[in-house]
């Protein structure tokens, strides 16, 4: 597999918005929300490429708690078609080194709860689950996940 990992970019929001619909149902973020996402001056956001085609995607960003910068992950997706051949893991993997860059020793996310998926992929990481999120997604509650140290 020919997989590339570069910054993503407002340019190619169409495509990435797709590929979120593809991966949520009823809470994908919206294309506005995805481009204020990106053009946030915080943000971190990787394309993954395989053999040339975009595969996923993952953004976050550096939020300020107590004067530390701590890591969010907003979102990361990956297409159906190229699940389970690590490149969850490793657009994940790419963030949370950028996040240590910029001086993070922690970093957080939400997940809904029941998101098999996901929340295997983050505690393989080293996430810990630290409380629920009552009704986060409407009726369904959310985890709070937290990696700490990075
Ligand atoms: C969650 C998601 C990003 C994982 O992407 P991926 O590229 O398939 O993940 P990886 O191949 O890197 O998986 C890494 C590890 O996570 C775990 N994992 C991933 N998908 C899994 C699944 N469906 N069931 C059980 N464990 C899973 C496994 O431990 C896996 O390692 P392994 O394949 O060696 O067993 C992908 O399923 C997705 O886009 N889902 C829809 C969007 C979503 O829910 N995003 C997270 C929002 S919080």
């Amino acid at each position: 597999m020919d997989l590339k990992i570069e910054d993503a970019s407002i340019r190619i929001l169409d495509d990435l918005y797709e590929i979120e619909k593809q991966c949520f149902d009823d809470e994908a973020f919206s294309k506005q929300q995805i481009g204020y996402l990106l053009a946030d001056y915080n943000a971190v956001g990787f394309v993954a490429r395989v053999n040339g085609e975009i595969a996923g995607f993952i953004i976050g960003r550096i939020e300020l708690i107590r004067n530390q910068p701590v890591g969010h992950i907003m979102t990361v997706d990956v297409l159906p078609f190229h699940r389970r051949r690590g490149i969850g893991r490793r657009l994940m993997l790419e963030i949370e080194a950028i996040f240590k860059q910029k001086g993070a020793k922690e970093c957080r996310l939400e997940a809904r709860e029941g998101n098999v998926a996901a929340l295997k992929l983050y505690g393989r990481l080293g996430y810990k689950n630290v409380a629920v999120l009552k009704n986060y997604y409407g009726q369904t509650h959310g985890v709070y996940l937290r990696k700490n140290p990075l």
